[in-house]
């Protein structure tokens, strides 16, 4: 039997660059050899307010990008998490062997909970075992993410050493994987911090959705560092290091190349030709994104749907039986 992959994204707006290198252009190739599950964690998504119509509209078009990026929904599983409510069920049952402490050591939960202190709701602080239950239910061996997940994947890792050791052995033990490279994109404005959706400006990424004209202006604003020759150095030089990595994930060349390319040409010149190399990467991804309906999207996640649950309900039979319900 081939290893199993579990991946999934918030349906909560735009896809960036992050997100798009940091997960879905690995699942790309993962798809290959594994056996993939790929999800919409739309549940995930409520530890902030979502306006319920925007919420709708952003989880048809997040399957849509999976889809138009190049996921196979037949070969794999698509699915909608809120499908299959085994996931809030086994969630349950892990909050209840999952210490506080472990909970509020998570970097996400300490930078999210300052960031909007309005509503620092208990969502947000058990998250993670909601997404340990993503993870578990379906005996996943390996869990594609972007750097800032891996945190939440070693505590589901944890949470279900704990569950194997209360009640025998359930879970199989997951693990992280993310691609060095891609795994943490910094934002344009800010090569100190990530490239994050929850950005105050959106001069901060660029989201798969956005035109040309758009691309080309966010680019040209990008912060740069000191220094005017093109020269991968990610420690003295971060901002160039950045637009460099994404020069490199969208046309495969690696950094002495591109420095060569380069060789007497300053940021203006190396700005530009990388606006254009985005422009013609997201191109083919945005034509196929449109391509695709809403009733094409519903027969792919009733059909993911249906799927998952047969693997959810077999395993949560296990689980009810071991815990004596
Ligand atoms: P989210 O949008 O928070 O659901 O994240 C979806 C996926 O994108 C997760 O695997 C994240 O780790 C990944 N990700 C988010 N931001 C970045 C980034 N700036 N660089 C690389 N990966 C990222
Ligand atoms: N928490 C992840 C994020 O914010 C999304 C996610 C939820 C996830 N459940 C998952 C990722 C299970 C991998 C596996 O990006």
């Amino acid at each position: 039997m081939s290893k199993r992959i579990f991946s999934g994204i918030q349906p909560t707006g735009i896809i960036h660059l992050g997100n798009y290198f940091g997960a879905i252009y690995n699942w790309l190739e993962l798809q290959k050899e594994y056996d993939s599950i790929f999800s919409i964690v739309d549940l995930h998504a409520l530890t902030v307010h979502q306006d319920p119509k925007k919420l709708n509209r952003n989880i048809y078009d997040l399957a849509k990008i999976y889809i138009a990026s190049g996921l196979d929904p037949k070969k794999n599983i698509v699915f909608r998490q809120s499908d299959v409510k085994e996931h809030v069920e086994l969630g349950w049952f892990l909050n209840c062997v999952t210490p506080i402490a472990e909970l509020e050591r998570m970097t996400q939960y300490k930078d999210k909970s300052e960031q909007h202190k309005q509503n620092v709701n208990s969502g947000l602080f058990t998250y993670p075992c909601l997404m340990a239950a993503d993870i578990l239910l379906y005996d996943t061996n390996v869990v594609p993410v972007g750097e800032d997940q891996l945190q939440h994947v070693e505590l589901a890792r944890t949470i279900a050493k704990k569950f194997n050791n209360l009640y025998g052995d359930v879970f199989i033990l997951p693990e992280g994987k993310i691609n060095k490279v891609s795994a943490r994109l910094k934002g344009l404005d800010n090569p100190e911090k990530k490239m994050s959706k929850s950005a105050t400006s959106e001069n901060n990424y660029i989201a798969l959705s956005d035109d040309s004209d758009l691309i080309r202006k966010k680019i040209k604003k990008a912060v740069t560092d000191s220094g005017t020759d093109i020269k991968f150095d990610p420690n003295k030089r971060p901002a160039l290091a950045n637009l460099m990595t994404i020069y490199h994930l969208v046309t495969g060349k690696e950094a002495p190349e591109i420095e060569k390319e380069f060789k007497g040409k300053g940021y203006g010149d190396f700005k530009s030709e990388l606006a254009e190399r985005v422009v013609e990467f997201v191109e083919p991804i945005q034509k196929k994104f449109n391509s695709i309906s809403d009733k094409e999207i519903d027969s792919i996640l009733a059909d993911g749907a249906q799927r998952a649950k047969k693997l959810a309900e077999k395993k949560m039979e296990q689980v009810r039986k071991v815990i004596g319900l």
